[in-house]
């Protein structure tokens, strides 16, 4: 028997973080204020409103709520535009391999992301009809580290959530896999991501052997 597997989108499936970042960024600057790439990884996970909030809340700055749906709209075209050539190059170095692993042997896996531009992010990368699930932040009521996307996704793939492997780059995601009762495996920095049950730098650093063995039951 196998596990199941989770993967987060940004940051884990293909590297648009630093077009969140930049796009954050450039608000920011607008707003006459900047943010650090410490500040932004407590941005990495969580959903657009939120981190809206919060910038806003770093820069010191109270915004009508019609400006705030403004500032939103904004930052979702600076994105786009960022991300407008992406094609299946941009999946990040691994993440292929592995993928065709998990499709080859039947091992179902979904995607559990914050990100209300998951699905067709996933259709310019040719994955979208690779997943067994897709979980994004359309589909939820409640951001990370809350656990909704996660368990909406165990539910989706039939699995209990402690037969669920979660891949993730944030601090807020391998929360939000802890508090699911998920085991959770950290894309990028111990420091960051300490809390995670392993860390890899990227994908590259996997060996299937290591899939192998964390998906079988
Ligand atoms: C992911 C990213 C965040 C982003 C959030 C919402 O969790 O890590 O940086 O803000 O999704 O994404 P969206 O594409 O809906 O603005
Ligand atoms: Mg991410």
């Amino acid at each position: 028997d196998y596990r199941g597997i989770i993967f987060d989108l940004d940051g884990v499936i293909v590297d648009t973080a630093k077009f969140h970042f930049l796009a954050w960024r450039k608000l920011a600057n607008d707003l006459g204020f900047d943010i650090s790439l410490d500040q932004n990884e407590q941005l990495k996970g969580v959903s657009r409103v939120h981190s809206l909030e919060q910038i806003l809340q770093w820069g010191g700055k109270t915004v009508s709520e019609a400006d705030f749906e403004r500032l939103m709209v904004s930052k979702n075209e600076d994105y786009l535009a960022r991300i407008s050539h992406m094609s299946e190059d941009d999946l990040l170095p691994g993440v292929k391999e592995v993928l065709d692993f998990l499709t080859e042997n039947d091992i179902p896996f979904s995607l559990g992301s914050a990100s209300k531009n998951a699905r067709p992010i996933l259709k310019s990368l040719k994955i979208y009809d690779r997943f067994t699930a897709i979980v994004d932040g359309n589909d939820v009521q409640k951001a990370k580290p809350d656990p909704e996307v996660f368990l909406i996704a165990s539910e989706k793939l039939q699995m209990k959530p402690s037969d669920c492997i979660v891949f993730e780059d944030s601090v807020a995601g391998v929360q939000a896999a802890k508090r699911a009762n998920m085991i959770s495996i950290g894309i990028g920095e111990e420091e960051v991501l300490g809390e995670a049950d392993h860390i890899f730098p990227d994908f590259t650093q996997i060996q299937i052997e290591f899939i192998k063995k964390i998906v079988t039951k």
